[in-house]
């Protein structure tokens, strides 16, 4: 049976959520494998929208299982919130629905906390970040000072390492002009936490290596996009964890070997939350209209997202370091009624052309996009059910994109609701 990883090839909000929805009827897992709540995906499923920030996009279909993989960081406090939120929509969230690695790591509230004290201070230099303590979560992580899931239902334990990682915490948080937590304030709140999910708790990784060898169908919900990568991102401007492809296997325990496809998420313009540069941005009246007709506010900060045209050249690139078998391109329907369209098929640089995004900041944030315009189309895409019938501009406009990037377009998303898509190949027979 089919493994699959979806991922989003700009800086996030793609609409993987979504995407990953749809599919979703036919996994029988679907898998975090990085990422915390600076996620979020917004599902519209019969006119109700829903928001995710770190339960898989999966949870609304009955036969799947979701799983939140060893790679993910998880604040215990929104997932319990999100868990709680869900049983009263009369969603299943048991712990025969959702798995959980006890392996993951444990957002604390000092990583909130600094995460906000050390953007606080960075004032001009600030990255922009969600302030959920993704950062400093994952530091903790490499630096071996963090806390698993299954270490917060070891209350003695638990106890003698918080002790001494506080202290050192506390030391930062004064010396960055916050407030120091206390102790007995984290260490009954945090038990009580592991308590609430230790029946969810589990070594995900066999799990789905058993459900792999029983012919199961997987599917690997990636989160943020491959520009807030932490290595191929546009750094600093990124997120703290490998967002490409490589790490669904890393972040939850999978081989490399067994997965077959990776489907790349193409929103139909750009967006970007955060700073950072962004060559295709549209700092004018059409960035607006892009902005109010796509709903580009943040789902997890309320931020509103920069918008611009659809750069082809991060997403060719997206497309090498995932590995990248098929697309799925979303909000179309954002597009209609603009009589030109642009797509960026090349960066000046000086006097050299480039048709790869560039490793150095200072070189991205000096490049020119290079355009080719299309016309584009009046038609309102959101009722079309079939290929078929969208508009000629709507269909040039898709194959111009499917031949500068050379790998198929599987699926076209043409609203918000379940609904509003169009199935070229079914990934999951
Ligand atoms: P994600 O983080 O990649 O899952 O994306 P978000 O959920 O943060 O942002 C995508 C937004 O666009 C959400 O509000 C979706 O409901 C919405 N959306 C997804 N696909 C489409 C589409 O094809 N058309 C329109 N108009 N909205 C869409
Ligand atoms: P989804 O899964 C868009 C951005 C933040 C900031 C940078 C670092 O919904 O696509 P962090 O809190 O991660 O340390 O912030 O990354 N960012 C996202 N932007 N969508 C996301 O997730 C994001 N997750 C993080 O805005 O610029
Ligand atoms: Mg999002």
């Amino acid at each position: 049976m089919p493994t699959l990883v979806i991922v989003g090839t700009q800086w996030g909000d793609e609409g993987k959520g979504k995407i990953v929805d749809v599919l979703t009827e036919k996994a029988h897992y679907v898998v975090r494998f990085q990422g915390g709540n600076n996620a979020g995906h917004t599902l519209v499923i019969n006119q109700k929208k829903y928001i995710l920030h770190l339960i898989p996009s999966g949870i609304f279909h009955a036969n799947t299982i979701c799983v939140i993989g060893n790679g993910v960081v998880v604040d215990p406090e929104v997932l319990i919130g999100e868990i709680e939120k869900l049983k009263d929509q009369g969603i299943d969230v048991s712990p025969q629905k959702l798995k959980i690695s006890e392996r993951a790591h444990t957002i604390m509230p000092y990583h909130r906390a600094l995460d906000q004290a050390r953007e606080a201070i960075a004032n001009r230099d600030k990255i922009g970040t969600t302030g959920r303590g993704i950062g400093p979560c994952y530091e903790d992580k490499v630096g071996r000072r963090g806390f698993r899931l299954i270490d917060l239902t070891k209350p003695d334990f638990f106890k003698e390492k918080l002790k001494k990682v506080l202290e050192e915490k506390n030391f930062l948080l004064q010396n960055l002009g916050a407030e120091p937590l206390s102790f007995e304030g984290i260490y009954e709140r945090y038990i009580q936490y592991g308590q609430y999910l230790k029946p969810y708790l589990c070594d995900t990784s066999q799990l789905l290596w058993e459900a792999y060898h029983n012919k199961a169908s997987i599917l690997f919900e990636g989160a943020q996009g491959t520009f807030l990568d932490i290595d191929f991102g546009t750094y600093p401007y990124v997120t703290s964890s490998n967002t490409i492809a490589g790490n669904a296997c890393s972040g939850s325990g999978f081989g490399p070997s067994q997965i077959e496809e990776v489907l790349g998420i193409v929103k139909a313009y750009t967006t970007r939350v955060g700073e950072g540069p962004f060559p295709t941005e549209q700092k004018n009246a059409l960035g607006e209209l892009l902005r109010e007709k796509g709903g580009e506010f943040g789902s997890t900060t309320g931020r509103p997202r920069r918008c611009g045209w659809l750069d082809l050249v991060m997403v060719k690139t997206a497309i090498q370091l995932n590995g990248i078998t098929g697309l799925a391109i979303t909000k179309l329907d954002v597009l209609s009624g603009l009589e030109r369209l642009k797509l960026c098929t090349a960066y000046k640089l000086g006097d050299r052309i480039l048709s790869y995004v560039p490793s150095t900041l200072d070189e991205l944030a000096s490049v020119e996009p290079i355009y080719e315009e299309l016309p584009g189309w009046e038609e309102d895409l959101t009722k079309i059910k079939h290929y078929e019938e969208l508009p000629q501009q709507t269909k040039n406009y898709l194959k111009k994109i499917e031949d500068y990037l050379k790998v198929p377009i599987h699926i076209i998303s043409t609203g918000p609701d379940r609904e509003n898509c169009l199935i070229l190949k079914h990934l999951f027979p």
